[in-house]
């Protein structure tokens, strides 16, 4: 290896070091849960997963992923259209449509290859793509490839603001097909798009509508099957990517979920499917199996908003100011990174796994503490972890 090459990556991470942005990982020796062994630590409460529903280690979750392991071995061994697929992939696919209310959906690897597939397939050179100013990484960097790949044109229209997104479709009347993209939870702020207003606007102009549900399947609906079901638009979304790797089982995996056509054209022609082994066959089945404890338990929905509120309630009767929203999603606002940093940093030693993001994934100067509350919490927990913040808050000076 080019010895120039190694130094200027050594430099680039004492840089980060420097900084106070440089991420040490944390060891689990345990299920992902409420509480985990972590490594040099003993057990700390969790407050920074996406098991929003606690399937990550629930027994028939796990149950199912190790029969299928027996039924069908490790993997497929290729990519789908050559080598099979698999009848537990089918039958996900199948329940994945189901929960968010779509004809159709095809599974991915990950919600990532997912919202990479997306725009970059369906769109062409002659259509144009609009993203929300704060939308996933995935989504932004799956609408560069479009950009990339097919010439299509691009743009960004200001978070959340209905009247920006007008007047941008307004401007692309040429364009052959639009194509606008949200998150139905942003991550970083917990807060839910506005459906009907993103619905109304793009109806407006005939563009296609798409919903990233990563943070929202599972989550939001009495049901947990995401934003349609929370505004009563089940079936009124065009196009549902959402990932395997949070509320359903938190194993890995994604899909895109629609009409019939939307999803065989990607069976047809999108390059992470065609050129990519399928999730495996285990995963496949506890992904299926969590679905299935969702739809007969829809009382794990209720039980993490009310867990949510309790939280969030808490953060505010100690003094501190969380971003407001209804989602378990909880970020507490600190400023610079290095005080989410020392934050997070202060809250593990008193044994709260909660993590702390600054500057590029949010804003300058929002850096902040995400909490993330799970179904799987006990009150018991949540009152270890407030506790936790009222001592680190009060040592910081922050209430
Ligand atoms: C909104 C959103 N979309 C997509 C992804 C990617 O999901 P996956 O882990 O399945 O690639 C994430 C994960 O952080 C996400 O938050």
């Amino acid at each position: 290896m080019s010895k120039a090459f190694e130094s200027s990556l050594r430099e680039a991470l004492e840089g980060f070091k420097r900084d106070g942005v440089y991420k040490r990982l944390n060891y689990i020796d345990s299920p992902q849960g409420a509480v985990v062994d972590m490594e040099g630590r003993g057990e700390v409460v969790v407050l920074s997963s996406n098991n929003y529903l606690g399937l990550s280690d629930n027994p028939e979750v796990i149950a199912a992923g190790q029969e299928a392991l027996e039924e069908y071995g490790a993997g497929t061994s290729s990519v789908r259209f050559i080598c099979g697929t698999f009848t537990v992939h089918r039958e996900l696919e199948q329940a994945c449509a189901r929960l968010v209310g779509t004809q159709s959906s095809l599974s991915f690897v990950s919600c990532w290859n997912a919202n990479e597939a997306t725009p970059g397939t369906l769109l062409g050179e002659q259509d144009l793509v609009l993203s929300d100013r704060l939308n996933h990484a995935s989504i932004i960097d799956g609408i560069r490839l479009a950009k990339a790949i097919t010439k299509c044109q691009t743009g960004v229209y200001e978070h959340a603001d209905l009247k920006d997104l007008d007047a941008k479709l307004s401007a692309a009347k040429d364009r052959r097909f639009k194509m606008v993209i949200s998150d139905g939870v942003f991550s970083m702020e917990g807060a839910i798009a506005d459906l009907p207003g993103l619905r109304e606007v793009c109806d407006k102009h005939d563009a296609i509508l798409v919903v990233d549900d990563s943070h929202a399947t599972g989550v939001l609906g009495t049901h947990g099957r995401g934003p349609a079901e929370h505004f009563g638009m089940v079936g009124k979304i065009d196009i549902i990517t959402s990932t395997l790797g949070k509320a359903l089982g938190g194993a890995a995996g994604g899909f895109v979920a629609g009409s019939a056509e939307v999803t065989d054209y990607l069976t047809q022609r999108a390059r992470p499917q065609l050129f990519s082994n399928a999730i495996p066959a285990t995963v496949a089945a506890s992904a299926k199996k969590s679905i299935e404890v969702l739809e007969r338990e829809p009382q794990r929905v209720e039980l993490l908003r009310q867990n949510a509120s309790y939280f969030r309630q808490g953060l505010i009767d100690l003094g501190f100011k969380p971003h407001p929203g209804e989602t378990p999603i909880i970020p507490v606002i600190l400023g610079e990174t290095a005080a989410a940093i020392q934050m997070s940093d202060k809250l593990l030693d008193e044994g709260v796994f909660v993590t702390g993001f600054g500057f590029p994934v949010v804003p300058q100067g929002q850096a902040r503490v995400r909490c993330q509350i799970s179904a799987a919490h006990t009150k018991e927990h949540m009152d270890r972890a407030l506790a936790a913040f009222k001592k680190v808050g009060e040592k910081l000076k922050l209430i």
